[in-house]
């Protein structure tokens, strides 16, 4: 078999660790250069620097053809193919802050024998300047579409890979061969096409999840259950059932830091993006509305009230805690005046120094005791599985808000609880005791 290029990666951030690793895994030597000599350190031992199902075993697995290091030089001397995974966070306006990817920039220097794999999430145009300064050095924009917590699988089983290049790049037909094995529809197009192509589709993603949870809004109004409209809207290939689950808004490293950086690029354009605004005011209130939930039950006074939150990070299977909607909650609780107690499976040592006066326990039912309420606030598994008697018998007051409608209702309410979803109103509350939605205007 021919021997696989060496790829090079820049950044052991998640995103960096996930491309190093599967494309070791795929049997191509990989440079990984990160700037973090610790990490440098704990990765050349094998030793994973963050929660990813799965990327641990690869990581050891393929260890022996994997290099980590702080020199650029390194990995200018080994590789070609460089794949830029630096973190671009947004500014105070909203903006991505490309200085990490300037630095990347100035380092390559003027080389006419690499290329730069564009991973992270720029701009609309961001290449097209680099092309413009950087003759020599070949460019594709080829962004990411993992998911945290089934990264590793949506790396092997792409749906697209996007690969822009300008026409007869050497880079952009080097970056299809490395992913053809992979399977997935290759959408070989222009730089900018592709750097849309990446903030259209989280946007869009996040425009979803704010529909849902308006509608799971109005559902609380007018009777009807969210979890049933979404069955009915995603029966419909034009529409599909994914990211139609209502919630207590989404969290994450991209959908908000996209979503804004897209509303900032359409303005700076002028062009002002009505949509993206709604969206982001949508996921802000959603957050909050469980404050409501809770004083609905327990009176507006919600002083020295204890609340548990069940789950921190910003979605199941990772420890993620960015843009996590347990950190809007907590705050709003502690201005509320409430003790706050959590549990969450892996995310408690990250999420300790981000909630100040929240006490996080080391298992469910700790911070469940003498609780007057319960949230649920990241859906993860085994929080169905709980002995919702024991928990019953535990809390001051049976309440459960189930901020992700995901246990079931009746199982809770034949434990003595009163159960709140999000656009469930009748879920969890005995037939006869739900009023009916108001008689139609007429
Ligand atoms: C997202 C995109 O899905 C991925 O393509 C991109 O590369 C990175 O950003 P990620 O943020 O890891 O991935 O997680 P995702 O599963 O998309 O969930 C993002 C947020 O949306 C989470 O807070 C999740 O709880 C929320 N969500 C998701 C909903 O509230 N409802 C849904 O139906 C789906």
């Amino acid at each position: 078999m021919a021997e696989k290029p060496p790829i090079g990666v820049i950044g052991a951030g998640w995103v960096g660790l996930v491309t190093a690793t599967c494309f070791a895994e795929l049997g191509h030597p990989v440079v990984v250069r990160e700037i973090v000599q610790g990490k440098v350190d704990s990765l050349s031992r094998g030793e994973l620097v963050m929660h990813e199902p799965g990327l641990q075993e690869l990581l050891t697995k393929n260890l022996d053809h994997m290099t980590f290091t702080t020199d650029m030089g390194e990995l200018l001397q080994r590789t070609r193919l460089m794949f830029v995974c630096v973190d671009t966070p947004p500014t105070y306006s909203g903006d991505a802050d490309l200085s990490r990817v300037e630095t990347v920039v100035q380092e390559v220097g003027d080389s006419n024998d690499h290329a730069l794999i564009m991973k992270s999430t720029v701009p609309v145009g961001t290449g097209a300047a680099i092309r413009r300064r950087k003759h020599d050095l070949a460019y594709v924009s080829c962004p990411e579409f993992l998911k945290e917590g089934t990264a590793v699988e949506d790396f092997m089983h792409p749906d697209r890979v996007v690969i822009g290049a300008d026409n007869g790049d050497w880079a952009g037909a080097a970056v299809e061969e490395l992913y053809r094995p992979l399977g997935g529809e290759i959408v070989r197009t222009d730089i900018a096409s592709a750097e849309m192509i990446k903030l259209a589709s989280n946007a869009f993603l996040a425009t979803k999840i704010s529909f849902i949870n308006e509608i799971a809004n109005v559902c609380e109004e007018v009777g009807a259950d969210v979890t049933e409209v979404a069955r009915g809207m995603g029966l419909d290939n034009r529409i599909g059932p994914k990211f139609l689950a209502a919630g207590i808004g989404y969290g994450g490293s991209c959908f908000p830091k996209d979503v804004t950086a897209l509303k900032q690029l359409a303005g700076n354009s002028g062009y002002h993006f009505q949509l993206l605004n709604a969206v982001i005011e949508v996921n802000e209130l959603q957050k909050r509305r469980v404050i409501g939930k809770l004083k609905k039950h327990l009176g507006d006074n919600l002083v020295h009230k204890k609340i548990a939150l069940l789950g921190l990070s910003f979605k199941p299977n990772t420890d993620d805690m960015r843009e996590a909607s347990s950190l809007v909650l907590s705050a709003r609780l502690a201005g509320e005046g409430a003790e706050v107690t959590a549990y969450d499976p892996v995310a408690a040592e990250r999420a300790g120094e981000l909630l100040p006066g929240v006490e996080i326990c080391d298992d469910p039912l700790t911070a469940l005791s003498g609780a007057d309420a319960a949230v649920v606030v990241t859906e993860w598994p085994q929080f169905k599985e709980l002995d919702w008697n024991a928990v019953r018998d535990a809390m001051k007051t049976p309440l459960v808000i189930d901020g992700r409608n995901v246990l079931d209702a009746e199982t809770l309410t034949a434990a003595g609880f009163a159960y709140e979803g999000v656009g469930r109103p009748s879920a969890g509350v005995p037939a006869e005791a739900f009023d009916a939605a108001p008689a139609a205007a007429g």
